[in-house]
């Protein structure tokens, strides 16, 4: 989704922002562009990749010590060069980058043209441009007070003014925003995209705005100076390199063992962080629900209770049953979901603790509930994730208590091994032929066939279903015919029998069964078979997950997608 890049310093701005820029480029975007501070504000824009900016550059380049960047996820309009931030006031006083949604934009729009102004895009942003000019009077912090006092909705803010070329303005609310300190201060949506000399940052809370000098900064709540705490940053993106890998989807699968082993020995978790209460409910989108559910027989038996388990989106929308004396726990890779932020305020609302399983420490989502733990993943470029679902299934195992201690423990080496067995499924992509891939599973199993559908949709584009193996006869089975791929995932020896029948199901009918399971039986009944070393089967999908991730990878290689950057898709979903 939308990233901002800010800087302020002795030095010339435009390369700090095109390298801001291009870290931002994995959570997905459709055009970019900057503007420069000087006797009045440049901006250039362009629709596509960085590069073509970057080529516009070349051909007319700019020069100045302060400037902000965008990269843009349409929402509002489409990607044009019109609707490209940065947007400028009528009177080129102001340039404006945003994040988020404003939600009284039609209102907002109507103010302007009564004074006047004609707004030139489609965005729900550039009303903001022309609001602050609207309300300046000389002093831009007052103006933006005042603007931002105006607007409805989430929205992380960089601004320019022109009679202040050498500062940058700021303003959150709902949408992450964080100040950089080090050779020059720095404006980020996003901590990866900081420059290298970024050794602490601020974290601005909703409802501050800032003033950013090539010295530091000043941050302000309704109009009035407030303390600015400043802390080490937990991630570097510019930091992140392929390292020789082609693809930082396949970069990340080699990091699971690692990335579990930080997960489960180096604590960073809140104070009170455990399984408490008379209830849990485990919350989150896409992979993030995913891993929750492979991981609901592991809570049930671990607190001895019914779990639920909910998406996000749909928890908001549920019935607004008092939840007094329950958890609710929230996971999140990024921390910065919109829909899962306004779950984790919703369950606060109703009544539960909330904890979050998050990737990312200064994240809104560990501020957001009571109490946090940190997988330690380390940053994760693709959009596809990978070791932010293990390392989720691994902090659940942590929650799940001491009972699972030694199997979580074993849980690196495993990975390893299935990173091995995964080896057999390069030069896979033959088996698919773009119809629809099922991947069956039950219980923790059920969960990695979930995922493993989503890896394989994401970012091959091929129809794929995740089914309960049991669920299969009740009517998706029509889908099968000769040759449909079928992935049958068998981790837990207690259902072999159940699953050797939903195999026998699937090959009467022609389906071409892949067996990902550690029973040489499962194997032997399956077309062909990847073998995973025995594991707990209630942890199991932080394991049987891999030759699925490797799999959508191999197919989405030999199909010649855009792994790290699938059409459409966004890392991290900032908009509900
Ligand atoms: O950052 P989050 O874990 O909250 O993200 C949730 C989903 O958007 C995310 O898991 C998405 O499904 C991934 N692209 C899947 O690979």
């Amino acid at each position: 989704m939308c990233g901002i890049i800010g800087f302020t310093g002795g030095r010339n701005a435009v390369p700090v922002l095109i390298d801001g820029l291009k870290a931002l480029e994995y959570r997905g975007y459709d055009s970019a562009g900057i503007a420069i501070a000087g006797e009045k504000i440049t901006t250039v824009k362009s629709v596509g990749r960085i590069s073509s900016l970057e080529k516009k550059l070349e051909a007319a380049p700019v020069v100045g010590c302060c400037g902000i960047g965008h990269t843009r996820w349409a929402t509002h309009g489409c990607p044009t060069e019109g609707n490209c931030h940065p947007h400028m006031s009528a009177d080129g006083k102001f340039a404006v980058v945003h994040n988020g949604i404003i939600e009284n934009d039609k209102e907002l729009r109507a103010l302007i043209r009564e004074a006047g102004i004609e707004p030139k895009s489609d965005t729900d942003s550039e009303v903001v441009a022309h609001l602050l000019s609207l309300d300046y009077d000389g002093d831009p912090v007052e103006a933006l007070c005042r603007t931002v006092s105006r607007l409805k909705g989430s929205f992380a803010l960089g601004v320019l003014c022109a009679d202040r070329p050498d500062e940058i303005y700021a303003a959150k609310m709902r949408s992450p925003l964080l100040i950089g300190y080090g050779d020059g201060t720095c404006l980020s949506s996003d901590g990866t995209a900081m420059p290298r000399d970024i050794n602490e940052i601020t974290v601005l809370a909703d409802g501050q705005t800032a003033r950013l000098t090539k010295d530091g900064a000043t941050v302000y709540f309704r109009g009035k100076q407030v303390g600015c705490e400043r802390i080490k940053p937990t991630v570097s993106g510019r930091a992140a390199s392929l390292s020789g890998y082609p693809h930082f989807m396949l970069k990340e699968m080699y990091e699971q063992p690692e990335a579990i082993a930080r997960t489960i020995s180096t604590e960073c978790r809140g104070k009170r962080t455990g399984l408490k209460g008379t209830g849990l409910t485990l919350i989150g989108c896409g992979s993030s629900y995913n891993a929750a559910l492979s991981c609901r027989p592991l809570l049930e038996r671990a607190t001895g209770r019914s779990v639920e388990v909910a998406l996000a989106g749909e928890f908001l929308y549920s019935e607004r049953v008092p939840a007094y004396g329950k958890q609710c726990v929230l996971l999140s890779q990024s921390g910065e979901t919109a829909d899962t932020i306004a779950a984790a305020e919703e369950a606060a609302r109703r009544g539960y603790g909330t904890l979050a399983i998050t990737n990312v420490h200064a994240s809104t989502l560990t501020r957001t509930c009571d109490d946090y733990l940190c997988t330690r993943a380390g940053p994760e470029i693709s959009v596809a994730t990978t070791k932010g679902f293990t390392t989720q299934v691994a902090a659940l195992g942590l929650l799940a208590g001491s009972e699972f201690a030694s199997a979580v423990r074993e849980l690196p080496g495993l990975a390893e091994k299935a990173l091995q067995a995964s080896e057999g499924l390069k030069n896979t992509a033959g088996y698919f032929d773009g119809g629809c891939v099922f991947f069956m599973g039950r219980g923790a199993d059920y969960g990695a066939a979930l995922e493993g559908a989503l890896k394989l949709k994401e970012i091959s584009y091929i129809p794929a279903i995740g089914i309960a193996a049991g669920e299969l006869k009740h009517g998706s089975i029509s889908l099968i015919e000769k040759g449909t791929p079928v992935i049958a995932i068998c981790t837990d020896d207690r259902l072999i029998g159940k699953s050797l029948l939903s195999i026998a199901t699937v090959k009467t009918r022609g389906g071409y069964v892949i067996g990902v399971t550690s029973s040489p039986e499962i194997a032997a009944a399956c077309d062909e078979a990847i073998m995973l070393p025995p594991v707990h089967p209630m942890l199991s999908a932080a394991v049987s997950v891999i030759p699925l991730q490797r799999l959508a990878y191999e197919v989405a290689l030999g199909l010649g997608r855009d792994i790290d950057k699938p059409r459409n898709l966004a890392k991290s979903v900032t908009v509900e």
